[in-house]
């Protein structure tokens, strides 16, 4: 077996790539990947010498490159992860996320219609179905919630779903969509609430919580998604979409606290700044479908997977420091320099 990992310097792709190559010895992996400010060969650096790893650096928005790598290597699965996956940059400049996340995702399915394919697996999320109201703790997204969009990243992650789909109908392309909700663990860009969170108390620099940090995300350790989309490309019904997400709602203000407990860290570093535009409330996954179907539960509880992921924060000071010492300082003045 031979899948196309695209995004696999990143976050969840490369928590996917270290999962498959480890349960999966026998096959191979290849990934492409752009190398974005969000992308990380030194991420990777376990596995370059695998033999059944290999590292492809270039845009799924280029044509040529990516049909080439299908002559190549004729793979038998791909999974979609490369995107532009941050809503605070995708509200300052929209255009690149239309580009990657849609234009990038048709590419992609045209060379698996080109070259034949057994599985294209759309890696999306729970932010499709834009946002559930706070006092209403018994609703909750289903895969037959509209599609709802309230962020230029979510309407372009819903525009590719909905390719994908037509993909599916039209074309006859065997397709799954996972729509997942918030993740968190190792590598995970220090631009994300929990790693800034960490990386700023660690700093014991302000912690800056948008609005009254009431909002409510619903989160899951990065390994039990890479696990999920492992079952549903092998066991996944073709043309369905399925959600992934463990009942974990929390508040973004109790998040901050707790990471700040863990460090020893004082309250005070939490600094209350001007709100995101168009701010989700809430999100919140009903994983029925998947339990169910494929059996999938998630095996890391929170209390348990913000212990290991603070861990690895620190253990791994480096990966992270020699992030936010380059163009990071840039992004992170143009967001949060003025912001009171
Ligand atoms: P990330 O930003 O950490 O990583 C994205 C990766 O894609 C990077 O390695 C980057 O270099 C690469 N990339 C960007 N543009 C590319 C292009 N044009 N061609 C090739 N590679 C490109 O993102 P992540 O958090 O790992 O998210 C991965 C996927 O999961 C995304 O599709 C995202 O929408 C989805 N998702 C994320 C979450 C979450 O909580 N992070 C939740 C649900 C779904
Ligand atoms: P984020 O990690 O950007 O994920 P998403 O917006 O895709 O859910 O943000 C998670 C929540 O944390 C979201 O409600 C916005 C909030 N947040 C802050 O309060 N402060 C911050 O500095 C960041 C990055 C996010």
């Amino acid at each position: 077996m031979t899948i196309i990992v695209t995004g696999g310097a990143g976050f969840i792709g490369s928590n996917f790539i270290f999962h498959m190559l480890k349960t999966y010895p026998e096959y191979r992996i290849i990934c492409l990947d752009a190398l974005t400010y969000a992308g990380n060969l030194s991420t990777l650096k376990d596995v370059m010498d695998n033999p059944n790893f290999r590292f492809v650096k270039a845009s799924i928005t280029d044509r040529e490159a990516v049909y080439g790598l299908f002559e190549e290597e004729h793979p038998d699965v791909v999974v979609n992860f490369a995107a532009e996956s941050h809503v605070d940059r995708s509200i300052e400049n929209p255009s690149v996320f239309l580009e990657t996340n849609i234009l990038g995702t048709q590419v992609m399915m045209d060379a698996c219609r080109k070259y034949g394919i057994k599985r294209y697996h759309q890696v999306s999320t729970d932010e499709v179905y834009g946002d559930l109201p706070l006092d209403r703790p018994d609703l909750f997204f289903t895969e037959e919630t509209p599609i709802h969009t309230s962020s230029p990243y979510s309407a372009s992650k819903a525009s590719a779903d909905l390719l994908v789909q037509a993909y599916h109908r039209t074309f006859g392309l065997p397709v799954t969509v996972s729509r997942c909700s918030n993740n968190y663990g190792p590598y995970h860009f220090p631009e994300k609430l929990i790693p800034l969170m960490i990386a700023n108390a660690l700093n014991d620099k302000p912690l800056p919580v948008y609005g009254k940090g009431e909002n409510v995300r619903d989160w899951l350790y990065v390994e039990d998604h890479c696990k999920a989309i492992d079952l549903i490309i092998h066991k996944g019904t073709v043309g369905e979409v399925y959600n992934i997400g463990g009942h974990n709602e929390m508040k973004n203000i109790d998040i901050v606290r707790l990471i700040c407990k863990e460090l020893g860290k004082p309250e005070s570093l939490i600094t209350y700044v001007a709100d995101r535009k168009g701010h989700d409330m809430r999100y919140a996954i009903d994983p029925t479908k998947i339990h169910n179907e494929l059996g999938w539960l998630p095996e890391t509880k929170f209390a348990d997977g913000i212990k290991k992921t603070i861990k690895w924060y620190l253990d791994n000071r480096q990966w992270w420091e020699e992030i936010i010492s380059g163009e990071y300082q840039s992004y992170y003045e143009k967001m949060y320099g003025n912001r009171s």
